[in-house]
């Protein structure tokens, strides 16, 4: 089986072919085979993973801009497609399925995506999914390192979102928390405009942290206890929120600025601010990720997203691991960050269960996982 997957929810056009075979031969003569695979035994392959990003365009205007967005995903789209067919070595005829991202995301963005892979399926009569892009982001995990003990709990965190699953059973997740306010990626890029250091923030300020003290600034944490008013039903004590964090982070830049009259706070205090802003924020993922995997008793952990490229975070969640001995997974960074191949592995799953589109998917800009 082998699938087309199309993300087009913000800035990345991306195409993915990801092929799923039903042979999976647990033993081999020299021993066990190391390919990714899930319970099934079924095993998963990359055969390509192309992302065009728009990182240059948006930059100029210190974020993602989303007319622009739309309008370049509508120029590179095919071209992406049909690298990713050529990387792969397949044709058109030669993909068995589509599946495309349908949200959450910018509308405009996710149309492109939609509506090229819509008219692609019905031209080549291929079965075709809409994606949820947290799911995509979750299966990430299970594409990298094959079945994973359950339940698991997966934290989520990109420049949309901050959000703990639990996945008792592969395909299936349960929302345990999410950020009551920004997402751990927004914090960072917002962060790092203030700062004026460009974007995307979250690399820019990772690569700057290692050479600042994260001890020279104590920033708030904030540990919510009480129900979130918008989603009474669930318990909040696994929610986020950096908000604060971000309102701090502002006041002290504008005292500072005030205080030595300039512009551009001196780089070694720019490089303090990121290591200690850094440690507050991978503290704060990694101690409700490792309690709400304690509170329900997961086997292992995995983290995905954008934010999951961060050094500290992948050092300190590997670090934890150890002393808990609970293991986590972390993606390859090229499947951390948005890429088609995890909407294809994702779709996978939804094909394996018989959820197909319809001819009127249509894209949805707060899809809920
Ligand atoms: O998953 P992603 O590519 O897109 C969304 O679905 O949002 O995540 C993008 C986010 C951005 O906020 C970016 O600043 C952040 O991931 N990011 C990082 C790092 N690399 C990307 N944040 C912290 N450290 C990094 N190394
Ligand atoms: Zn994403």
């Amino acid at each position: 089986m082998l699938v087309l997957g199309i993300e087009t929810s913000c800035d990345e056009t991306a195409a993915a072919l990801v092929e799923w075979s039903a042979f999976a031969p647990h033993a081999t003569l020299t021993g066990s085979v190391s390919a990714p695979g899930d319970s099934a035994g079924r095993v998963w392959n990359t055969r390509s993973n192309v992302v065009a990003s728009q990182v240059d365009i948006h930059r100029e205007w210190g974020g993602v801009v989303p007319e622009l967005a739309s309008r370049q995903h509508v120029r590179d789209i095919c071209g992406v497609v049909e690298r990713a067919l050529a990387d792969g070595g397949a044709g058109w005829n030669d993909v068995d399925a589509i599946a495309v991202t349908q949200g959450p995301g910018l509308v405009g963005s996710l149309l492109v995506g939609v509506a090229f892979a819509k008219a692609a399926a019905w031209a080549l009569d291929r079965p075709l999914v809409g994606v949820n892009h947290l799911a995509g982001h979750i299966e990430s995990i299970w594409l990298e390192h094959g079945s994973i003990a359950l339940p698991a709990v997966v934290l989520v965190v990109s420049g949309g979102h901050t959000s703990l699953y639990l996945v008792q059973r592969e395909g299936e997740y349960t929302l345990l928390g999410r950020t009551r306010d920004d997402a751990a990626g927004e914090a960072y890029d917002k962060v790092a405009k203030l700062l004026g250091l460009g974007y995307p923030g979250g690399p820019i300020i990772d690569r700057l942290a290692r050479e600042g003290n994260d001890v020279a600034i104590r920033w708030p944490g904030t540990r919510l206890t009480n129900p979130d008013r918008n989603a009474p039903e669930r318990d909040g004590r696994f929610d986020f929120s950096f908000s604060g964090l971000k309102t701090a982070v502002l006041r002290h830049v504008r005292h500072r600025q005030a205080e030595l009259g300039v512009e551009q706070l001196p780089q070694n205090e720019i490089v303090d601010l990121a290591a200690s802003f850094q440690r507050r924020v991978v503290e704060t993922l990694i101690d409700r990720t490792f309690a709400a995997a304690r509170w329900h008793g997961a086997q292992s952990i995995g983290i995905a997203g954008g934010v999951s490229a961060n050094s500290r975070l992948r050092k300190e969640a590997l670090a934890k691991s150890g002393r808990s001995e609970i293991p986590v997974y972390i993606p390859d960074i090229k499947l951390s960050t948005d890429n088609a191949a995890m909407i294809a592995a994702a779709g996978l799953r939804q094909l394996a269960a018989g959820r197909l589109a319809t001819a009127d998917l249509n894209a949805a800009a707060s899809l809920q996982l």
